[in-house]
């Protein structure tokens, strides 16, 4: 157990910032996330060493002054789809120096980032280029700060955007009809999201984790339709997949780009394109063995009575 820090959170309220915030609140850390809808998130405020603040993270001068007294911030703000001013470059790239520029003008130690695997200046999508730019940046200008990077594949767990999104969308389609998959043949490594945040809280004093970028996946490497088709299995759901080709995929992107709420866009299908999979094992520094799919899935996806006992030993792993 590490010494009791103060530790400002951007995205505390998101998926993942969620499980990050509930193990370092156990630990008893003092914990402040900034937010722009305080009030949709009090209920992280029965952890008892944790507040919300709300505030424009985006405006410089405020988040100079969030960050006095921190010994450590973590950025988690990152958007899979661009939607009006919200651009990958206003969130990720800007976001990222402003986050930097603020640790070093208030001697901030330590810096967490949220990046995502095969982030790359030159990647084929904008999300990859604008997240290897934000990570270049950090990585290469902000020398007063010790900062480690986090590049997971794609993050399952109860609360996760991929097999719920899946799972809704099987439900969705009538009996008969087949599901017409695009990018079937791309291949994910489904990281738990409960091991992602604890590499994050495992490397917060850990001097070998300075400077550092991690990629983080899961045991097992699967092909996009595989996914599927073990989602359709977990839930009960008969239906033949039916696997796009490159064509078909990009149209049903360009198709899917312009309906509410952008399931599916063209980005995300450049993202594709580039398999989300790690060269290496688990990096070792963590000591964590990281959970398979098939170990947690089926705890939330499945029967009503299943995802009730994932509650359950979530809420006891938490005493
Ligand atoms: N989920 C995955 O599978 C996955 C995989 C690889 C990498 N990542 C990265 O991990 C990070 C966290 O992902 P997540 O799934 O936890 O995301 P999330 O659930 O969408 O949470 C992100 C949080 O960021 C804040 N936020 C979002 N857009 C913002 C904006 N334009 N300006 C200011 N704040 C904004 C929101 O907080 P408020 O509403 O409280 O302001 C939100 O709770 C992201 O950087 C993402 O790119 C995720």
């Amino acid at each position: 157990m590490s010494q009791v820090k103060n530790i400002c959170i951007l995205g505390g309220t998101g998926f993942v910032g969620r499980h990050i915030v509930e193990q370092l609140a156990k630990q008893g850390h003092r914990i402040k996330i900034i937010s722009r809808h305080r009030e949709r998130h009090r209920d992280l405020l029965v952890l008892p060493t944790v507040k919300i603040v709300s505030a424009d993270i985006h405006d410089p001068p405020v988040l100079k002054k969030q960050f006095i007294g921190q010994d450590t911030v973590i950025n988690l703000i990152g958007i899979l789809n661009e939607s009006g001013r919200r651009t990958f470059q206003k969130v990720h790239v800007e976001l990222a120096r402003k986050v930097g520029e603020a640790c070093i003008m208030n001697e901030v130690p330590r810096l967490l980032h949220m990046s995502a695997l095969k982030a790359d200046i030159n990647g084929p999508s904008k999300y990859l280029r604008s997240k290897g730019e934000a990570e270049k940046f950090l990585h290469t200008v902000v020398h007063d700060v010790h900062v480690t990077s986090f590049q997971p594949s794609v993050i399952f767990g109860p609360e996760d955007s991929f097999f719920n999104r899946f799972a809704k969308l099987l439900r969705m389609r009538p009996r008969f009809a087949p599901f017409p998959l695009a990018c079937a043949k791309a291949k994910f490594a489904p990281v738990f999201v409960e091991d992602v945040a604890q590499a994050f809280v495992r490397s917060l004093d850990d001097k070998r984790t300075f400077a550092q970028r991690y990629p983080l996946c899961g045991p097992t490497v699967y092909t996009l339709q595989e996914l599927v088709k073990y989602t359709a299995a977990v839930c009960g759901i008969k239906k033949a997949v039916l696997p796009l080709g490159n064509g078909p995929s990009r149209l049903q992107a360009m198709l899917m780009g312009v309906l509410p709420g952008k399931p599916f866009t063209v980005d995300n299908f450049l993202s594709a394109t580039v398999d989300s999979v790690c060269e290496e094992d688990f990096p070792p520094v963590f000591g964590i063995n990281p959970k398979a799919v098939e170990s947690v899935v089926p705890l939330y996806l499945g029967e009503q009575s299943t995802r009730k006992r994932y509650s359950q030993l979530r809420r006891a792993a938490r005493r």
